[in-house]
């Protein structure tokens, strides 16, 4: 199979294309990014065919490729309170594009989207979305992808574009950018600084590694229902409360390094998927323990100083600006 990945140079899509190469080395990948602020060759494997250039410009990269798989996005929330323009135009517009590009192309379409866009739950719900469960976005980010995924599914509908969606709950690991909160609390710990936990602490959220991720996305392209979604979760909670101090423990770092700032606005409280649907119909069940995947990651922060030094100044939102 021949792969077009977009959003590559970012957390998830870099992974994936690493765990794509180590599981299929006889396919070839090409990489499409737009190298934004969260975008970082380094973090492409070497040795990888690499075109930079937005997805709302894709079309010329999609000669011969059997399948996209779509990454690309605009992916932090504190940034899209504050810029909310650039979330609608690449995950709503270039999305849009890039299915339009992939039409004419006669590629089939894996998309990436969140458990983000089906709102939040109460933090005592004891229910969980399903992948029938209305959509509603809270927030900027929440919204963009929400409209990227019903534009998916009016490709699949209007014009047969063989698509699949996969809606993923939080993902951890390397090579994640220093603004999201694992990588955050982890850099800045290693740095002596202060973790920025919302008042709202006890805010929970569905962990996954990202590994895991790539996985079910893999089960999804070679076996998973044209037109269908899938979720794909662990089921493991944590809030950020506690991962500032898994994080402090881990690192035999003093707790009172935990810092209370004000609350984003649109703070969701809680996410957690009902992911039945993909263990039953394709066999995908997570393998990573958290416990052990939160330490494995810390330590490739502590070890690899190199890849995220660089990006600091770079983060892009100052956490309680909005206050
Ligand atoms: N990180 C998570 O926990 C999580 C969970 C569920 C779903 N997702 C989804 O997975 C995808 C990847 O997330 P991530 O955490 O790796 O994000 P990321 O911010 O690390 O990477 C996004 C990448 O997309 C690129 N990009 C941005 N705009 C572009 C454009 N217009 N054209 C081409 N490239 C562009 C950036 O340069 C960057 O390399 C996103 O669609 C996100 O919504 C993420």
């Amino acid at each position: 199979m021949h792969l077009l990945v977009t959003g590559a140079a970012g957390f998830i899509g870099s992974n994936f294309v690493r765990y794509w190469l180590r599981h299929h080395p006889s396919d070839t990948v090409v990489v499409l990014d737009a190298l934004t602020y969260a975008g970082n060759r380094a973090s492409v494997p070497d040795g990888v065919e690499f075109v930079h250039a937005d997805i709302a410009d894709a079309a010329y990269a999609l000669t011969g490729v059997d399948a996209v798989v779509n990454f690309a996005a605009e992916s932090h929330n504190s940034r899209a309170v504050q810029d909310p323009q650039a979330f609608f135009t690449t995950n709503v517009l270039g999305t849009q594009r890039l299915l339009e590009a992939s039409r004419r192309a006669g590629a089939r379409f894996h998309h990436v989207s969140t458990c983000e866009v089906y709102g939040d739950l109460a933090l005592d719900d004891p229910g969980a979305f399903t992948e029938e469960s209305p959509y509603r976005p809270r927030t900027p980010y929440n919204a963009s992808k929400a409209g990227a995924d019903h534009a998916v599914r009016a490709y699949h509908e209007t014009y047969g574009l063989p698509v699949t969606i996969t809606v993923c709950a939080n993902n951890y690991g390397p090579y994640q950018f220093p603004e999201k909160v694992i990588p955050l609390f982890t850099t800045r710990a290693l740095r002596g600084l202060p973790l920025p936990v919302y008042r709202s602490s006890a805010n929970r959220r569905e962990w996954l590694h990202v590994d895991d991720h790539c996985a079910a996305i893999d089960r999804v392209l070679h076996d998973g229902r044209l037109g269908a979604t899938y979720h794909v979760g662990s089921g493991v909670e944590a809030s950020v409360a506690d991962l500032a101090v898994s994080i402090l423990d881990r690192l035999g770092l003093p707790r009172d390094l935990i810092e209370t700032v004000p609350d984003r606005p649109g703070h969701d409280r809680r996410y957690l998927l009902d992911s039945t649907l993909i263990r039953s119909e394709l066999g995908w069940q997570p393998t990573i323990d958290f416990e052990q995947g939160l330490t494995k990651t810390i330590t490739w922060y502590e070890e690899n100083r190199a890849w995220w030094e660089p990006l600091l100044d770079r983060a892009a939102v100052n956490e309680g600006a909005w206050a």
